[in-house]
């Protein structure tokens, strides 16, 4: 039998406009992670770069423009939240009840002894978690020690931010000395401060000449006047937005980290330098978690009680270490006014970006659940790692060292 003559002609097309339409359906799977990252953001931040911020915070929470971007970008953030009993649930849509009506935001410093009423077994949470419930309302606390020059001179490259706390005298003469060094990768330049808050407890030795005088031989250290505790991270995390906001407005990037990892700064630099506009100019990228739930188990450090929250947590960067673009510092800042204090740091980062609507970015070389334990002291398995979380001052030292031989070989 013979076939007609046009048959294989209307194959081919067909076989074309099939392979058109599955290349139209993959075509997000198809485009580079950071190309969609670019599309989505766009807009959101030439409307960001409109507005510029001067004033005070009160200039700013009386300003419409600024109260419309936001109820705008935190929309998505508004819909993911679950309209339940939950405590933080509650209190956070109404405060997005608020951002819409343009009603005023208290910033009152004393303590909320309505919570005791407002959550119902409020009496059997741990103690640290009531110390946090009551006093969480409160923003403002003075600096003890500054650094108001830190940025000045030199355009800043990557400002390292390093939680630490007053006992870590080791941990930050170790970061200076390896990865938190201030110098300049070719005209890149790198500039550290570590955040403090105070001891405070009954039986707290007195540190404070000690930090001064570090503060004064280094130059590096801003402390805060607040009891320094896991549930004031959240706090300490909102007081570096505020001073970055007022005496760093232009570093490019920041990368907030734990006073115990080790970071691959040069790395990290020739990554950032890397990128391209759109992406370097809304970046959040870390170590991403995906999918979390609060902890219900009372004895971990990270329990979560039901009437408390509710509801998985939006992706989030891990915070052993991540990096953002300085510019959003300030809009950080600004949206953490409308976002309910929540006792884990790393989380309250993640709900503030996911308000500005910016998504993680996830980078495969922040490790901040570390790596295969027999790597852990291996110099080569850290050469290509931007971060790892976590190292003892004495390993963070090896490696250095180790990373920096020229007669290293991989
Ligand atoms: C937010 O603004 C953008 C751009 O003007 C618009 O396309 C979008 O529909 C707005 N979204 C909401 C929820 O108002
Ligand atoms: C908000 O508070 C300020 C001063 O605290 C006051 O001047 C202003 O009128 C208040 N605005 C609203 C909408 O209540
Ligand atoms: C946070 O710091 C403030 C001010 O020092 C203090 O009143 C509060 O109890 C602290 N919260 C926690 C959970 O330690």
């Amino acid at each position: 039998m013979r076939c007609p003559k046009w048959l294989p002609f209307i194959c081919t097309i067909f076989i074309l406009l099939a392979m058109k339409l599955c290349i139209d359906w993959s075509s997000d799977d198809l485009l580079p992670q950071s190309e969609l990252h670019r599309s989505k953001s766009e807009w959101k931040l030439s409307a960001m770069n409109k507005l510029s911020f001067m004033g005070t915070e009160r200039d700013f929470l009386e300003d419409d423009r600024y109260r419309t971007l936001l109820l705008n970008l935190s929309q998505e953030l508004r819909n993911k939240i679950p309209v339940v009993d939950a405590y933080w649930n509650r209190k956070q849509h109404e405060m997005f009840q608020r951002l819409e009506s343009g009603a005023n935001i208290s910033m009152s410093c004393s303590a909320n002894r309505d919570v005791t009423k407002e959550i119902r077994n409020f009496d059997s949470y741990p103690d640290l978690y009531k110390q946090f419930l009551l006093y969480s309302n409160c923003h403002q606390f003075p600096l003890v020690i500054n650094q108001p020059k830190k940025c000045a001179g030199n355009q800043i490259f990557l400002l390292l931010a390093i939680k630490s706390m007053p006992q870590n005298f080791i941990n930050r003469q170790v970061v200076r000395e390896t990865w938190g060094k201030e110098t300049a990768y070719g005209n890149l330049w790198v500039r550290r401060v570590f955040l403090l808050g105070m001891e405070k407890g009954d039986f707290d030795p007195n540190l404070q000449h000690l930090l001064l005088f570090e503060g004064q031989r280094f130059q590096d250290i801003l402390q805060w006047d607040f009891h320094d505790s896991f549930f004031n991270l959240t706090l300490k995390d909102n007081l570096f937005l505020k001073w970055t906001t007022k005496y760093c407005p232009d570093a490019h990037f920041i990368f907030k980290g734990d006073d115990d990892i080790f970071a691959n700064t040069m790395a990290i630099v020739n990554y950032l330098h890397s990128l391209t506009y759109p992406v370097a100019k809304a970046l959040y990228m870390g170590h991403i978690v995906s999918n979390a739930v609060p902890f219900r188990e009372r004895k971990s450090k990270y329990y979560i009680p039901e009437s408390y929250y509710s509801g998985p947590y939006p992706a989030y960067a891990g915070g052993g270490g991540f990096i953002f673009t300085g510019h959003l510092a300030k809009w950080l800042y600004l949206v953490s006014y409308y976002i309910v204090f929540y006792p884990i740091d790393d989380v309250y980062i993640g709900l503030c970006f996911n308000a500005l609507g910016i998504e993680p970015l996830a980078h495969a070389k922040f490790q901040t659940f570390d790596i295969a334990a027999k790597n852990r002291d291996n110099a080569c398995s850290h050469k290509t790692l931007l971060l790892v979380h976590q190292r003892s001052p004495q390993q963070t030292l090896r490696l250095w060292k180790l990373l920096h031989d020229p007669t290293l070989s991989c």
